[in-house]
């Protein structure tokens, strides 16, 4: 600020130089540690800065200041250290750069919908000790799920799904005490369900497990939730503990193998989404189904179920689509029960 003052004092001219060649625009906020820990990832994807923070001279480019300059680039208004680096326009491609790590004061990491990124999720993305959301959705990851995310202690949010990540899910994610949102959805996992996924210190989590290759049964240690998605599984067994939980509010466990009755289950007054089709679930529709006060959707279609369609409550708002192919459902949207 100090430079401006000055040339406003001097003169017209001067001023515009100086205008111009953006000294005083460029105060330098950016710390240059984290400024050459950017450029390392630039260069990790280009050879050159000037292809992805461009601007139109190259002067202009040393000068730069990545907390104002620079597309996706965040920094603190106090510490002027780097917090967020949101990128997001499918320009970047090849691994994601372990650059990454010498960036300790980000908070905010989002590498998403960039078609051509590959590889395996750096382990030097443990040094972000401060990193509350990840999102490294919609790429071309694979390799594990690293269990070394779970060191990430502050993480709040975790999401790595649209990509193509194999193997097992590892149990210590169960670990991240703020952790509230979990995707994992659209990707290749194997394996079941960590036991530990009953243990998340959040009661209120949402889990997203969906389109995997998940197996074995549903760990009955999971109980409290806020949204459940598991559907598109190949999980088999009981699922009838999960619904008493007064917290969740939606579960979709839609197109597994799961195999339970229905007739005596216990749902927590709190849901309000319910998909069910494609198993093999058998029994009768609970009555009590019909009290939950924010029933908007249940979804039973392509089960085993028998016996007469509850009637109230959320039930006046489902069509025939919710219910086809059962065993003996009925009463309305089904033919009368006789
Ligand atoms: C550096 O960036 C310029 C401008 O986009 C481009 O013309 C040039 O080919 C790049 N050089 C390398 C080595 O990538
Ligand atoms: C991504 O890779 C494909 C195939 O190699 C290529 O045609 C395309 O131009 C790449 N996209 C970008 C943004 O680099
Ligand atoms: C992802 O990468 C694989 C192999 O590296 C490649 O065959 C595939 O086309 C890529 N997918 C997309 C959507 O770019
Ligand atoms: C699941 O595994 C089967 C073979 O066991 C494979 O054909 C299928 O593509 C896999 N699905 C996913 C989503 O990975
Ligand atoms: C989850 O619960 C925590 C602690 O009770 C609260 O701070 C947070 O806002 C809640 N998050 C959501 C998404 O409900
Ligand atoms: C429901 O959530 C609240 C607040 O997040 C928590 O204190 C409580 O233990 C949870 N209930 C169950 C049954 O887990
Ligand atoms: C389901 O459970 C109910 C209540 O315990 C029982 O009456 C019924 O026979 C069971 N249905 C089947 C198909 O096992
Ligand atoms: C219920 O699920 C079936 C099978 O996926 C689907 O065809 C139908 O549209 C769904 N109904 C509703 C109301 O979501």
């Amino acid at each position: 600020m100090r430079t401006c003052k000055i040339s406003l004092q001097v003169s017209l001219s001067i001023f515009l130089y100086t205008l111009l060649s953006t000294p005083c625009l460029s105060s330098k906020l950016c710390n240059p540690d984290d400024k050459a820990a950017l450029l390392q990832f630039s260069q990790h994807y280009f050879g050159n800065i000037s292809t992805y923070w461009k601007s139109d001279d190259a002067d202009a480019d040393a000068d730069a200041d990545c907390c104002k300059d620079w597309e996706g680039v965040k920094c603190d208004r106090h510490t002027n250290r780097v917090t967020t680096l949101s990128l997001s326009n499918g320009q970047l491609s090849g691994e994601i750069s372990s650059a990454l790590g010498d960036l300790p004061y980000l908070k905010t990491l989002h590498i998403r919908k960039q078609p051509n990124i590959t590889g395996t999720i750096p382990n030097s993305i443990v040094k972000l000790q401060n990193l509350k959301f990840l999102r490294f959705d919609w790429n071309n990851l694979s390799g594990p799920v690293p269990s070394f995310l779970s060191q990430l202690k502050k993480l709040h949010f975790l999401d790595l799904s649209f990509n193509r990540f194999s193997g097992s899910i590892p149990p210590s994610l169960s670990t991240l005490p703020d952790l509230y949102s979990l995707h994992l959805d659209r990707n290749q996992l194997t394996g079941s369900i960590p036991d530990s996924f009953g243990s998340f210190k959040l009661t209120n989590i949402s889990i997203y497990l969906s389109h995997n290759n998940l197996s074995g049964s549903i760990p009955t240690t999971l109980g409290s939730a806020h949204i459940i998605d598991f559907s598109r599984n190949k999980l088999t067994g009981d699922a009838s503990f999960l619904f008493r939980n007064n917290n969740i509010s939606r579960i979709n466990l839609a197109r597994n193998l799961l195999e339970f009755n229905m007739t005596n289950v216990e749902f927590g007054f709190g849901l309000n989404i319910i998909n069910l089709n494609h198993n093999n679930i058998y029994g009768s529709i609970p009555l009590s189904l019909a009290t939950l006060p924010q029933l908007q959707s249940l979804n039973v279609s392509y089960n085993h179920l028998c016996g007469p369609i509850p009637t109230g409550g959320g039930f006046v708002k489902l069509d025939q689509s919710s219910y086809i192919h059962n065993r003996c459902l009925c009463g309305v949207p089904m033919p009368p029960c006789i």
